[in-house]
């Protein structure tokens, strides 16, 4: 059985979308599925944004074949752990879940760098394209800690 991890952001067109590609990228597809998902519906069916597949492909990332979807409920069974981008993320992620096994499964992606401090992946959509490097370069950092984790379980 594989490992699966989603990724979890509001629109799932910026950030989430970059994660999935990053840790997809760090793992081997024959042990492990990453996927991810917005908490809003808002951008269903759309590809990431093209600063997000810009600063992917500039580090030899592909997404354009991903396409946005709704977090739902079954993604708590479905999946094995679920890491979000930010606070906002994080309740409204859990206001869906019904055991604290679920409950259990949704982590702030940058305790993986920054254990129990909370820090939140900041929101790109309004900004420029240097919000999208920054935002690059945190989400590789968390995934090399959790391709590290999930490697050594
Ligand atoms: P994301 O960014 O949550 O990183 O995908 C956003 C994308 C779109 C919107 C908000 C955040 N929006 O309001 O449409």
């Amino acid at each position: 059985m594989k490992t699966k991890v989603l990724m979890v952001c509001l629109g799932n067109i910026c950030r989430s979308p970059l994660a999935e590609g990053i840790l997809k990228s760090k793992l081997s597809d024959s042990a492990f599925l990453v996927d991810s998902a917005g908490t809003g519906a808002w951008h269903a069916g759309e590809q990431p944004d093209k600063r997000s597949i810009a600063i992917a492909e500039k580090y030899g990332i592909d997404l354009t074949s991903q396409r946005a979807r709704q977090f739902k409920i079954a993604d708590f069974e479905i999946f094995d752990y679920i890491y979000v981008m930010d606070q906002s993320n994080y309740d409204n992620v859990i206001k869906l879940a019904t055991t604290t096994d679920a409950i259990n499964k949704v982590k702030l992606i940058l305790n993986e760098v920054h254990p129990d401090k909370n820090l939140e992946v900041p929101d790109p959509y309004f900004g420029g394209d240097q919000g999208f490097e920054n935002v690059y370069h945190m989400l590789d950092e968390a995934c090399e800690k959790i391709k590290y984790k999930l490697e050594n379980i």
